[in-house]
């Protein structure tokens, strides 16, 4: 009896001593296991004598079934333990900022073009496209530019064939678009346009709007008011605008339109070259002869048509002064739209 109180108070304090699982599995194995002290103590039961045996048998079992479920206990507190301390060292800190994502965005030319469309979609216009790899025919003839007319002078033309060019202007898609249709027609054409041209305002290839409306009475007046209208919506509603007699041979009488210089508010500055005007698109009354080679008669229609450069516009629009800049895709620039 001596031997087993000793036998629990030693368990006791080597308990008390253990720090991790397998400190505990070494005590577990030397008091419990198949070679530990209780194992043997109940083997050694038999040679106990028989009216002494139930007594130190139920003792025994008693210190049995304590040292067990203390192991047990003392088991479950230290695996929660390092559970908890596993849980600590893998925490997230979810305190800290993320990184965030590249986004894409619309080229600048993509969105002028949009907001340009947009305008004219809200004032009944539709699009029409045509071809970039176009007649001579459409581009020069039916436009009113014979083969001999300095006009061609004007625009750099890349030629496939002698018949067939790289459109230098989207006007062409006006001749294609009458050919097919009568009026009432209000339309516009955004499109890529190529000249053998490249310099800081210059590139090979850039972007044009052209607009056509015909009808039976369409105005000079109309062609003002509306232009007046789409200039207003883009730049401004306070943005002055003037209309300055021109020359084009698709169109008769025909107008340069200018904007007041948003540089310098029309004090005259290096962008402006001290007008205090920039110009901003071509139009005009729809030649006669442009609309007899369509097929319209003689007094049939009238009409006016326009045109811009988008490249341009989105310079003016943004204070941009070197043209190349929108196609070297550099992300720094492009970001900044
Ligand atoms: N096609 C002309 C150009 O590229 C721009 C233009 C001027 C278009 C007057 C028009 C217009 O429709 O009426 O320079």
């Amino acid at each position: 009896m001596d031997d087993l109180v000793a036998l629990k108070e030693s368990y006791q304090t080597e308990l008390a001593s253990v720090q991790n699982l397998s400190d505990l599995q070494q005590v577990r194995n030397k008091y419990s296991g198949k070679k530990g002290i209780l194992t043997a103590q109940l083997k050694s039961l038999s040679s106990v004598s028989t009216d002494q045996r139930p007594v130190f048998g139920k003792k025994l079992n008693e210190i049995k079934e304590f040292i067990e479920s203390g192991l047990d206990a003392r088991e479950m507190s230290l695996k929660e333990d390092e559970q908890e301390k596993r849980l600590l060292a893998e925490r997230l800190d979810i305190t800290l900022p993320g990184r965030p994502g590249l986004f894409g965005r619309s080229h600048p030319i993509t969105q002028i073009l949009e907001e340009i469309k947009g305008i004219f979609l809200s004032m009944g216009f539709g699009i029409e496209e045509g071809p970039e790899v176009e007649l001579d025919y459409y581009n020069f003839e039916a436009l009113n530019i014979p083969k001999d007319h300095p006009a061609r002078d004007m625009q750099d033309t890349f030629y496939v064939s002698p018949d067939v060019v790289l459109r230098t202007h989207t006007s062409p898609v006006q001749v294609r678009v009458m050919e097919k249709r009568r009026p009432p027609l209000r339309i516009i054409v955004p499109g890529k346009v190529y000249r053998c041209d490249s310099d800081v305002t210059h590139t090979p290839m850039f972007h044009q709007v052209e607009g056509l409306m015909v009808d039976t009475d369409v105005s000079l007046s109309d062609l003002k008011g509306l232009l007046a209208l789409f200039i207003h919506n883009l730049f401004g509603k306070n943005t002055p605008v003037r209309f300055r007699p021109s020359y084009f041979p698709f169109t008769e009488p025909s107008a340069e339109v200018d904007i007041g210089c948003i540089f310098c508010s029309g004090k005259g500055c290096r962008i402006c070259k001290t007008t205090g005007w920039l110009e901003i698109l071509g139009s005009g009354m729809v030649n006669p002869r442009v609309f007899e080679m369509a097929g319209y008669g003689p007094d049939e229609f009238s009409g006016f048509a326009f045109g811009m450069g988008v490249e341009r516009i989105t310079m003016l629009k943004y204070g941009i002064d070197d043209l190349r800049l929108f196609f070297e895709n550099d992300l720094r620039f492009l970001r900044q739209f």
